[in-house]
């Protein structure tokens, strides 16, 4: 059985790692490491914008000669091989360390298992799987560009209480309230890129900015103008994990009827907009997916569906 205070650090360690979701730049994974001893944290750290340094070895840096001794909590198998950084399992070694705790391995063949084995050659204890679930799904996008060549595809709408994504054709219209409003850019500073459809963008002009006081994030802009899953191969190739598709109705439907989707996320509101508005796609058959959570943001409704923890 997992100790609670193992699982207490890695959840630290993920929470480091989601701060860098979508500031890599490229297909790489945002890894957490906390660095831990007598039961206090020495440092903590994530992979740094642009993949670089690498968090192992950032939080080494910071513990020092305070690294000695410590348990290293990582949300992702310490890397084996010498990329734009030297092997952070040979780091870990080095630095004298104990004992690593690993979420979950790293896919990616150059690193997959060889990470554990330099670290058990080199005399630390190693465990394995300690909140694999999540470690995983807060790399999903990491994972699903080395297996499949696409990025971790989010569909985001908001929703009127009668089906509607706009009060008319042609019609900018602001369905949600304020609290949504700025869930909607904390949401974006999660992902490399945010795509709309071609009307969408004649019609709203949206920005597609992070508009967070005090936080840098910048993902590229997207407009769909062709067959999807062609385009996500493309996206992924050019370093996009994780991509937002914000609609509208016909974008949303190309996404849900291709399967091409890991996540959607709705954002409810109790106001009817009538007949003449333009219909959301059908969110009603959500392949695998099920509710993740519900929570009221003002008067508006945040519901989210997936398939990971
Ligand atoms: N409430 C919300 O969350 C929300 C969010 C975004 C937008 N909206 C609203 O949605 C409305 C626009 O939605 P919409 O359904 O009319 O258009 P849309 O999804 O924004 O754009 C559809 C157009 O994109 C082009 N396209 C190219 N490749 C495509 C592909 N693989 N799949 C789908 N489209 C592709 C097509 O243009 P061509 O036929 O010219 O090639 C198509 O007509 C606007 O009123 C906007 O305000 C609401």
């Amino acid at each position: 059985m997992t100790a609670n205070s193992d699982i207490h650090y890695m959840r630290h360690a993920l929470a480091v790692a989601r701060r860098g979701l979508g500031r890599m730049g490229s297909v790489r994974p945002s890894v957490g490491c906390v660095l831990v001893k007598d039961g206090r944290v020495r440092a903590a750290a994530r992979t740094g914008d642009g993949g670089a340094p690498h968090a192992e070895s950032a939080a080494l840096a910071a513990a020092g000669e305070d690294a000695q001794d410590t348990t290293a909590y990582v949300t992702l198998e310490p890397c084996a091989h010498h990329g734009r950084t030297p092997p952070c399992a040979k780091a870990l070694v080095d630095a004298g360390i104990a004992r690593c705790v690993i979420g979950a391995l790293d896919p990616f063949e150059k690193v997959n298992g060889k990470g554990v084995e330099m670290l058990r050659a080199g005399g630390v204890a190693v465990d394995l799987g300690v909140l694999e679930e999540e470690c995983r799904a807060a790399n999903q996008g990491f994972f699903l560009a080395v297996r499949e060549n696409r990025p971790f595809v989010t569909l985001k709408c908001a929703v009127s209480a009668d089906g509607k994504i706009a009060a008319a054709p042609g019609e900018r219209t602001q369905i949600t309230g304020e609290l949504a409003h700025r869930y909607l850019h904390h949401l974006r500073s999660f992902y490399d890129a945010i795509l709309v459809g071609k009307t969408t963008m004649e019609v709203d002009q949206p920005q597609l900015t992070t508009r967070i006081e005090g936080y840098v994030h910048e993902a590229q802009r997207i407009v769909l103008d062709r067959p999807v899953q062609e385009m996500l191969e493309d996206l992924a190739a050019r370093g996009i994990t994780r991509l937002l598709v914000e609609g509208g109705a016909k974008t949303h439907t190309s996404f849900l009827e291709s399967g091409l989707y890991d996540e959607v996320i709705l954002l409810k509101s109790p106001k009817v907009l009538g007949e003449g508005g333009v219909d959301a796609a059908d969110f009603s058959n959500l392949k695998g997916l099920k509710s993740q959570k519900t929570r009221a943001l003002g008067e508006d409704l945040l519901a989210i569906y997936g398939c990971s923890a």
